[in-house]
C-alpha cells in the first residue's frame, strides 16, 4: 500500500511510542502522564502551539502550513484513555498500572496522531492550519464533548473534523466507513421499584418490587419488537438487577435495574425513551408500586456528513484502494459524536486485523496499521487544504 515513505522510515519511532503509552494506560480525566508524554513529544517535534490542560486532561496542538492564503483550519482528533480491564494480551509492554488497559487501541490512535503530526511539522505541504485534539475521557467521561463546550472548535476556527478508530475484523490498514449514521446514541436508565417489604412467607402482606421489576424488564424488551419501525435499529439492554435484600426468606422493600439504550437515529432515541418511562411507571401502578426513572443522556448517533465522508474516502483510497464505503454500523458509541454535531467532518475505521475484539482483556493493537492511519491523516489534510 503506498504508504509515503518518510511515514515508512518513522514508523519504528511511533511505535516506540505507542508502547510507552500501552504501558501507562490511564482512565478518563485521568490521563496527566499520557499528556505529558503527548506535549513533550510535540514540543520535540516542533509544532506552532501547544495548549495543555483542555477538557482538563486534553491536549491541542496547532500546526501551520507552508502558506495560509485561504483561512483555512481541519481539526483532527485522538482519543487518550484506556479501560478498567486487567490486562491479558500477553504483550511484553504491557499495562505497569494493574487493573487499567489500553484495550480499545487509543494508545495506537494517540501515537498515529503524534506521527502525524511529525510528518506535517517536517512538511508542511499544505495551505492552511491543523489543530490536533488529543481528547480525555472517550469511555464513558465525554471528554469530547468537554472539548467542544469549552470552545476548541470555536477557538481555532476549526472548519472541518476527522478521526479514526482501530477496527477488529476488518484486515489490518484497510479502511471501512459509511455516510449517515456510523456508531449509536448511548444513554443509560436507573430504575427504582419500591413496594413493600415483608415477610416472604406472607407475599399478600406485602408489595413484591421483584416481580414488578421482571414484568417491567420484559416489558421493556417489547420496546424494539413492538415500538421501532422494523427497518430501524435499536436496543435495549436491562444490565444490573439489584434487591436491598441478600437472603432467601425476605421480601425486599427497592429494587433497582440499570441498562442502556442505543439508536442510530434520534427520532428512534427519543421515543425509546418515553416508552422506557411510560412502561416503568404504568407497570409499576399496575402491580401497586412506584418506578422512579433516572434516564441519562448520552453520547448522540456519531453522523457522519456525506460530503465529508467522500473526502475521507478519497484520501484513504490513496493509502489503501481497497475501502470498504458502506460497512454496516454499530451499535457501540462514540464520543467524537459531539465534535460532529458541532462541525461537519468523518469517522473512519482502520482494519486491525483478526484477534480479540477491542475491550476484551486480550486485545492487542496492531502496530502495522499505523502507518495506514499517519497516512491516511496526511492525505486529508494535503487534499483539502492543496498546498499553492
Ligand atoms: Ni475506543
Amino acid at each position: 500500500m503506498p504508504i509515503r515513505n518518510r511515514l515508512a522510515e518513522t514508523h519504528a519511532d511511533i511505535v516506540g511510542w505507542r508502547h510507552h503509552l500501552h504501558s501507562i494506560p490511564e482512565l478518563g480525566f485521568e490521563e496527566h502522564q499520557t499528556s505529558a508524554f503527548v506535549a513533550e513529544r510535540l514540543t520535540e517535534i516542533g509544532v506552532d502551539e501547544i495548549v495543555t490542560g483542555v477538557a482538563q486532561t486534553g491536549v491541542v496542538a496547532v500546526i501551520k502550513g507552508r502558506t495560509d492564503t485561504k483561512g483555512r483550519v481541519i481539526g483532527l482528533r485522538a482519543d487518550m484513555d484506556a479501560l478498567p480491564i486487567l490486562e491479558a494480551s500477553g504483550v511484553d509492554y504491557a499495562s505497569t498500572n494493574e487493573g487499567v488497559m489500553h484495550a480499545c487501541g487509543h494508545d495506537g490512535h494517540t501515537s498515529i496522531l503524534l506521527g502525524t503530526a511529525q510528518y506535517l511539522t517536517e512538511t508542511r505541504n499544505f495551505d492552511g492550519t491543523v489543530v490536533l485534539m488529543f481528547q480525555p475521557a472517550e469511555e464513558g467521561g465525554g471528554g469530547g464533548r468537554v472539548m467542544v463546550e469549552e470552545g476548541v472548535l470555536d477557538k481555532y476556527g476549526v472548519q472541518e473534523v476527522y478521526g479514526l478508530h482501530n477496527m477488529p475484523g476488518h484486515p489490518t490498514g484497510q479502511f471501512a466507513i459509511r455516510p449517515g449514521a456510523l456508531m449509536a446514541s448511548a444513554d443509560e436508565f436507573y430504575i427504582t421499584v419500591t413496594g413493600k417489604g415483608g415477610h416472604a412467607a406472607a407475599p399478600h402482606q406485602s408489595i413484591d418490587p421483584n416481580v414488578t421489576a421482571a414484568h417491567i424488564i420484559l416489558g421493556l424488551q417489547s420496546i424494539t419488537s413492538r415500538n421501532v419501525d422494523p427497518l430501524h435499529s435499536a436496543v435495549v439492554s436491562v444490565c444490573a438487577l439489584h434487591s436491598d435484600v441478600d437472603t432467601h426468606n425476605v421480601i425486599p422493600q427497592q429494587t433497582r435495574m440499570t441498562g442502556t439504550v442505543r439508536a442510530l437515529d434520534p427520532e428512534v432515541r427519543d421515543h425509546v425513551e418515553a416508552r422506557v418511562k411510560a412502561i416503568a411507571k404504568a407497570t409499576a401502578e399496575a402491580y401497586d408500586c412506584v418506578a422512579e426513572v433516572d434516564y441519562r443522556i448520552g453520547y448522540p448517533v456519531t453522523v457522519n456528513d456525506p460530503e465529508h465522508t467522500e473526502y475521507a474516502i478519497a484520501a484513504a483510497r490513496v493509502v489503501a484502494p481497497d475501502v470498504d464505503i458502506n460497512t454496516p454500523p454499530i451499535m457501540a458509541a462514540e464520543d467524537f459524536s459531539f465534535m460532529l454535531n458541532a462541525r461537519p467532518g468523518a469517522y473512519m475505521f482502520l482494519g486491525n486485523g483478526d484477534g480479540a475484539m477491542v475491550h476484551h482483556p486480550a486485545y492487542v493493537f496492531d502496530d502495522n496499521a499505523i502507518p495506514a492511519g499517519c497516512s491516511w491523516f496526511v492525505e486529508l489534510v494535503e487534499q483539502r487544504m492543496p498546498a499553492q
